[in-house]
């Protein structure tokens, strides 16, 4: 089967943890991944790979000596990837966001430079998100940023309770069209709300 077949089928078997028909366009992928410094991004970490729609984009622009991780929940979307995707900066972990901090350690990092998410946050079960954005928050190295793309503003108000500053975008040419929002974990807001 191919990744829409794979995507699709996953989406049967649990509308609401995919909660999405279709993967996302290349307009979404193409203007959430343009504000990433690539060049000191050593870790990359994704939530919600799904069967791999923004995998080979971040690979394609990552350096040489960088990781890109992806966690996802659903076992299927992870054997997938590991069958189809053949990088060695390529790790899939069969888990939840929600211990992304565990699953970074646990491969060699203490944090990662940018968190992306096609996590559909309104349809978590009851203080997941929360605690996803809370874990994330504290991931990410200074000056890092979560890229989040959603078809509802909901989590838009869980990033805001730890990032100060946030970017908004709007991409219609996804179906359906969606939220995206860059959170900027800045030094100076951080060292601001430290002190
Ligand atoms: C809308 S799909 C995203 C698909 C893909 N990223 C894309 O852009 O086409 C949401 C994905 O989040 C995964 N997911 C749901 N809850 C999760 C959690 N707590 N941790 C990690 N992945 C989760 C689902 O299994 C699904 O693959």
């Amino acid at each position: 089967m191919g990744p829409w077949g794979v995507f699709f089928e996953g989406f049967l078997r649990n509308p609401v943890m995919v909660g999405s028909i279709v993967p996302s366009s290349r307009f979404t992928i193409n203007r959430m991944l343009s504000r990433v410094d690539w060049d000191n991004c050593k870790l990359f970490v994704e939530y919600g790979p799904g069967v791999g729609t923004f995998c080979r984009p971040v690979l394609n622009r990552m350096r040489r000596d960088g990781m890109l991780l992806v966690i996802d929940t659903n076992p299927q979307f992870i054997e997938y990837l590991r069958r189809t995707i053949k990088d060695s900066r390529f790790v899939a972990v069969h888990g939840s966001a929600a211990d992304v901090e565990d699953i970074v350690r646990a491969h060699g990092h203490e944090k990662a430079d940018y968190v992306l998410s096609g996590l559909p946050f309104s349809t978590l079960p009851d203080g997941v998100g929360p605690a996803i954005a809370a874990a994330t928050h504290r991931v990410i190295r200074k000056g890092g940023a979560f890229l989040v793309y959603q078809f509802t503003p909901k989590a838009r108000s869980y990033m805001a309770k730890h990032f100060k500053r946030i970017d908004n975008g709007l991409e219609p040419l996804n179906v359906p069209p969606c939220f995206m929002w860059w959170g900027w974990k800045d030094e100076e807001n951080e060292d601001a709300a430290a002190a």
